[in-house]
C-alpha cells in the first residue's frame, strides 16, 4: 500500500449525523510529500459528490490562485478538517473537529509540510488553538503545536470568501502568492530549519 492511500481514511463512524449524511468520505489529495498542505473545513456537496476536497467554486478559486503564483493542484496537498460533509453545509461541531483531529494529524506527520496553509476560520481556529480573525491575520505565520510538532501554519481567508466580496480575492491571491513565495523558486523552503 502507498503512503498516500494509507492516509486515507476508509471507514469510520465516529461522529453518527456525518456518517448518516455522507456519500462518502472525503480524503486529502496530492502528493504525500508535498511541501504545501492546505487544510480546510469540511467537504460541501460537490465534494461529497466527488470524493475529493476544493472541487466545487472554492476549489476553482484556489486552482485559480495556485496557477497565478506559479503552482498546480499536483503540486501541494489539499486536505480538511472534518472528512465527511456536515449536513446543510453546516459548521463542523467541536465533537466532530475532536474525532477527525487525529486522521488530519496523522497526514500532518506522514506529509511533513513545510507549510501548512488554514483556509478560512474553521482550519485557523482549530490549528492554532485560539480565536483567529482571518481577514486581518491572513498571510501570518505562526509556529503551532500539533501532536507534539512545531509546525509553521499560515492563516489563509477561505476561497468561498472571495466570491462575494473582491477584496477578500485580493487577500487570498496574495496570501497564496505569499505561500509559494516561501518554497522558492525550486520548492525549496525559505523558512530556514522547517
Ligand atoms: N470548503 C472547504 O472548507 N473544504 C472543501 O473541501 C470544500 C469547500
Amino acid at each position: 500500500m502507498g503512503e498516500m492511500e494509507r492516509l486515507d481514511v476508509t471507514e469510520c463512524t465516529r461522529c453518527p449525523d456525518l456518517a448518516d449524511c455522507r456519500s462518502r468520505i472525503v480524503n486529502g489529495v496530492g502528493p504525500a510529500d508535498a511541501d504545501l498542505l492546505f487544510v480546510g473545513e469540511g467537504p460541501g456537496k460537490n465534494e461529497d459528490e466527488r470524493g475529493e476536497p476544493f472541487v466545487g467554486r472554492s476549489g476553482t478559486v484556489l486552482d485559480d490562485a495556485l496557477q497565478a503564483a506559479g503552482l498546480a493542484r499536483a503540486d501541494v496537498r489539499i486536505t480538511n478538517c472534518v472528512r465527511c460533509r456536515p449536513p446543510e453545509n453546516r459548521d463542523p461541531r467541536t465533537g466532530e473537529l475532536d474525532n477527525c483531529r487525529e486522521y488530519l494529524e496523522r497526514e500532518i506527520d506522514a506529509v511533513e509540510p513545510t507549510v501548512i496553509v488554514t483556509l478560512g476560520k474553521v482550519p485557523s481556529e482549530h490549528l492554532l488553538g485560539r480565536d483567529v480573525g482571518v481577514t486581518g491575520e491572513a498571510g501570518d505565520t505562526f509556529d503551532c503545536d500539533i501532536a507534539g510538532e512545531t509546525r509553521p501554519v499560515m492563516v489563509s481567508v477561505h476561497p468561498a470568501a472571495t466570491l462575494y466580496d473582491r477584496s477578500q480575492k485580493e487577500t487570498f491571491e496574495s496570501t497564496i502568492q505569499r505561500a509559494a513565495d516561501l518554497m522558492g523558486s525550486g520548492g525549496q523552503s525559505t523558512l530556514g530549519s522547517f
